[in-house]
């Protein structure tokens, strides 16, 4: 069994009720329930905080051992030197996802302290960057 650690950053446990016409009406458990099902020889961690320094910590516990991680920083992305040095610091590959263009929207969103440290990075492709991710990293 692959394992793979799935981490959302702040707001993201609010999916299926936040700005749906930006992020869409479906809860993370649903899609996660989907994942799971798509890919039955994957052990998946979920884990969700609001806070940095939490995210840090998942990052370091997970970052040693497991096969590969899809991180969604959201806002941190573009504010976490520390978020990025974390990644920079693990050995485990990470792929960041964004659900939304981050390109398309404010500026501010353009800058990313995450993708120079991550093997890749998706975005604008809602949930399904997700599964993509996923399917890199088992490979
Ligand atoms: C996000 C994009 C970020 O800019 C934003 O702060 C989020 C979500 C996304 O998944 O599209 O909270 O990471």
């Amino acid at each position: 069994m692959k394992k793979i650690a799935i981490i959302n950053g702040p707001n993201l446990n609010l999916l299926g009720k936040r700005e749906t016409d930006i992020y869409g009406n479906k809860p993370f458990e649903d899609f996660l329930n989907e994942l799971k099902a798509k890919f039955p020889t994957v052990e998946f961690h979920y884990y969700q905080s609001n806070v940095e320094g939490e995210l840090i910590n998942e990052l370091q516990r997970v970052g040693y051992s497991f096969d590969g991680i899809v991180f969604n920083p959201a806002g941190y992305t573009h504010t976490s030197v520390a978020i990025g040095d974390a990644i920079a610091a693990i050995k485990t590959p990470v792929v960041e996802v964004h659900i939304s263009n981050v390109h398309a929207r404010e500026d501010f969103r353009k800058l990313s302290h995450v993708s120079g440290k991550a093997v890749g990075s998706i975005f604008g492709l809602g949930l399904k960057g997700y599964e993509l991710a996923v399917t890199y990293l088992i490979q």
